[in-house]
Parts: C-alpha cells; structure tokens; sequence
C-alpha cells in the first residue's frame, strides 16, 4: 500500500518534472483581421517567413525576451515583426513559446497580412506597418478568475495602489525588461501577487500610458484578473503566478522612493537605483 502510493508519487513528480522541461506554451488567444490579406506565395509571404524565422533565432538568446526585425526592401512587401516573452520566464521557456508561435501563428492567421497571438509566455506579432517603438493598445482583452472578491471595496484600494506602484517601476526602466512585480497583504492570509509589463522599446511615458489604460480595463471584483495589449500586460491574482528571483536576479530591488524627482543611475551597465515619481 504504502510502496504503491511511493511509486504513484514518484511517477506524478516524473510527469510534473517532464511537463516542466517540455513546456508547451500556454495558449491565449490570437487576433488577425482577415479584411486584410496577402497574396499565396507572394513576396510578402516569404518575407513574412523569413521574419518569423529570424525572431525564432533572436528568442534563443535574447537576454531581455524581447526582439524585433523587419524583412523586405519596399514598404508594401515589408513586414515587421516582433516577441515579448514574460519577464520572469527562463531563455529556454521564451524560445520555446516564440518557436511554437511561429508556427501556430501561421495556421491560426493563414494569408493575414496583420497577426498578433498570445501565450501565457510570450506574445508573437508582426504587421505591414511599422510597430517598433510604437504605443499600440488595440486589439486587447481581459481574462478573469471566476470566483468573485468578498471585500470589493478595500480590494479595488489595495489592487489600485499596487497597480500603481508597478506601473511606475516597470515603465522607468530604460533598457533590459520592462516588468515589475509586487506582493501586498490584502488580509492576513490573502496576498495579493501582481505582475505589469511593457515591450523594452517603448519610452517610459508610453509604458506608463499603456499600463495606466490597462488598469481601467482590469475587471472589477474578482479574484485575479489579466489585461493584454501589443504593447503591454498586467496580472493579479491571490496566488503567486510568477518567478519572483527571476525578477529579483534582473535588476537589484529599486529603491522606489515615493518623493525625489526622477533620477537613474548606471554603474556598469546596470542599473542600480531606479527613483521615479509620477503624481
Ligand atoms: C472574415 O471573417 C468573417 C467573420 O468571421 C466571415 O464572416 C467572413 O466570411 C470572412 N471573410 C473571409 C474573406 O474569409
Ligand atoms: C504556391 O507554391 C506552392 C509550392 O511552390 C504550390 O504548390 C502552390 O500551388 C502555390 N500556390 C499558389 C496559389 O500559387
Ligand atoms: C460572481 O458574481 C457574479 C455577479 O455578481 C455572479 O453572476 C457569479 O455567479 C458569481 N460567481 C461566483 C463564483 O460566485
Ligand atoms: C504583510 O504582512 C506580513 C505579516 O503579516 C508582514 O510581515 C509584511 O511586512 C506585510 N507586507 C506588506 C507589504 O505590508
Ligand atoms: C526561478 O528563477 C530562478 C532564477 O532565474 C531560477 O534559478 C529558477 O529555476 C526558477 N524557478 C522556476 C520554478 O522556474
Ligand atoms: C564596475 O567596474 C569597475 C571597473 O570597470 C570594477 O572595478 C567594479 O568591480 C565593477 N562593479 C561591479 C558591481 O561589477
């Protein structure tokens, strides 16, 4: 008896174990508008192939999960492109997502001159237009836990001001990952865990811009929620959903400072103090 419930335990942590390394990534939903269509076997599509082949290679080492490219030499058979992995995911996991994307994109969005697909890992997207650096709220959507809040009121409190605060400490980092995390206590027992993120290209008003609209249209009164746009993400929930010593490896805890003015300070490359205000 005792053996058996030994032997089903080790093979539920080899299944866990296998599931952790051959990580699938978590599909969310995919957006492409099929007004807009390009031509089979045009140039258009072997730029679009060749795209999502040099972003695949630039997610094998991107150190900041993030990359973007354009391929074509004339504007209507250019195509740009690019991923954002989730700030707290590994290289490996990042790859993977960006790999599985850019296959899946293709058969989910076929002949769609504009795609953008989201995982739980990454976000995969590319355009006849060009999207680098550009702010870019629409399309969005939400997703949220069904279980509803007992306390509405003082969560709302809690989940604003600590929306807030990472909004500020994601958006004034000025070159690496766009992310923030945080934790604060909504009761005793219940922590709430939040996590915002903007792609690296966009300035620290953009991001604050972009993170700012995505609080509006976090939903209301539940117990997590997530809101996604091309250009930036956030997620709460009472659990914790994130590698915080991946976060906490990528920058020394800012010291965020509710009063100075804004001051950034580079040592070898990294930053180590990040003061920022934005009321
Ligand atoms: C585009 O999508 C709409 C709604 O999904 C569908 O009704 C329409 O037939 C599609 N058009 C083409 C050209 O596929
Ligand atoms: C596109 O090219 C492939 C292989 O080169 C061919 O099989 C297919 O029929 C072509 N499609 C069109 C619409 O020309
Ligand atoms: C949450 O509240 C909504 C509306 O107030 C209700 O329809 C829903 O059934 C509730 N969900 C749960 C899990 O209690
Ligand atoms: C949350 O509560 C714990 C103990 O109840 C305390 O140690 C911790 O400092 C609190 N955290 C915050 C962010 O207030
Ligand atoms: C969390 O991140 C740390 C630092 O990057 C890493 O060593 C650890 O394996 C990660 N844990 C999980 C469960 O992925
Ligand atoms: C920064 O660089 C200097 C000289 O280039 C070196 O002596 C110092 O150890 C470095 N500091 C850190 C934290 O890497």
């Amino acid at each position: 008896m005792s053996s058996c419930f030994t032997i089903s335990l080790s093979l539920l942590f080899f299944f866990i174990n296998f599931a952790a390394t051959e990580a699938v990534p978590t599909f969310l939903r995919h957006y492409c508008p099929n007004a807009t269509l390009f031509t089979p076997n045009s140039t258009y599509q072997s730029n679009l192939n060749a795209l999502l082949s040099s972003l695949s290679s630039a997610a094998a080492d991107s150190a900041d999960g993030f990359a973007n490219a354009i391929v074509g030499q004339n504007p209507p058979d250019q195509v740009y492109g690019l991923f954002l992995c989730r700030g707290d995911i590994d290289i490996t996991t990042c790859s993977n997502c960006v790999a599985t994307g850019k296959q899946d994109i293709l058969q989910r969005c076929p002949n769609r001159q504009v795609s953008v697909i989201w995982y739980d890992e990454c976000m995969l997207r590319y355009s006849d237009v060009f999207i680098s650096s550009v702010m870019e709220q629409v399309p969005s959507f939400t997703m949220h836990h069904t279980g509803n809040i007992t306390d509405p009121t003082r969560f709302m409190q809690v989940l604003e001001e600590t929306m807030d605060d990472i909004t500020a400490r994601a958006s004034v980092r000025k070159s690496g990952k766009k992310v923030a995390i945080a934790e604060a206590n909504f009761t005793s027992l219940k922590k709430l865990h939040t996590l915002a993120q903007c792609t690296p290209d966009l300035t620290v008003s953009q991001c604050n811009t972009c993170l700012r609209a995505a609080i509006l249209g976090l939903p209301r009164g539940k117990k997590g929620g997530r809101m996604f746009t091309p250009s930036c993400s956030m997620r709460f929930e009472l659990y914790p959903f994130y590698n915080a010593s991946a976060i906490a490896a990528l920058v020394p805890p800012p010291s965020y400072l509710p009063s100075p003015p804004a001051l950034v300070t580079r040592r070898n490359g990294t930053y180590l103090f990040l003061l920022f205000v934005f009321r």
